[in-house]
């Protein structure tokens, strides 16, 4: 009987340099955006977690460069998880997270990836009634091909092809997530 075929990363899709380098890019735009601001970095758990690091110390370092600017970052979280199958578009549903803290707050979304746009479209929905003072989005990658649900991205790391990817906090069957790069995932 041949053995199971464990799909493994094999291409560099996107290197450590280049991740490093956009995300100091993003934090210096977003340390200009909301300049003299308090700004809650809400990470979506946990495909966001490398991102949202590097990311918030990149806005921290952005203000060191320019004097006088300054940006009060909060940290939050919220854990979702989508059920998919076949025929019907997944059920997206929050398992921890989402605090009355969030109320009229400024809120960047911090994500992983955004594939079908559910997963945004669900935390649009559930941060509404804390009657936020803006919502917007910052994902490291942005598959566009993939999107079921229209959404908008105010700031976008990289586009990726349609192709299952891992790596830099994105997971495989909880695998591959600790990978300081994007890698594309194949078949051995
Ligand atoms: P959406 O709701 O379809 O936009 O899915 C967003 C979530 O699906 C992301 O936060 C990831 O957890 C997961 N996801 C989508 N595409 C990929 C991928 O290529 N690799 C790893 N996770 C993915």
């Amino acid at each position: 009987m041949p053995a199971a075929t464990k799909p493994t990363p094999k291409s560099v899709l996107i290197s450590e340099s280049c991740l490093q380098k956009r995300i100091r890019e993003l934090g210096t735009q977003i340390a200009a955006d909301y300049e003299n601001q308090e700004l809650v970095l809400l990470g979506v758990l946990r495909g966001s977690v490398l991102f949202f690091a590097d990311l918030s110390r990149a806005i921290f370092d952005a203000q060191l460069e320019t004097p006088g600017r300054e940006v009060q970052i909060r940290f939050e979280f919220v854990q979702l998880t989508s059920y998919h199958n076949s025929t019907q578009p997944a059920t997206v549903e929050l398992i921890r997270g989402g605090s009355n803290y969030l109320k009229q707050r400024h809120i960047l979304i911090i994500e992983d990836i955004v594939d079908t746009g559910q997963t945004l479209d669900f935390l649009y929905e559930h941060l509404s009634p804390l009657n936020p003072k803006t919502v917007k989005v910052c994902t490291l990658l942005d598959k566009p091909s993939q999107r079921r649900v229209p959404v908008t991205i105010d700031y976008i790391g990289f586009e990726v092809p349609d192709a299952f990817v891992v790596g830099y906090g994105l997971d495989y069957a909880q695998q591959y997530r600790n990978l300081p790069y994007i890698a594309l995932l194949e078949s051995v």
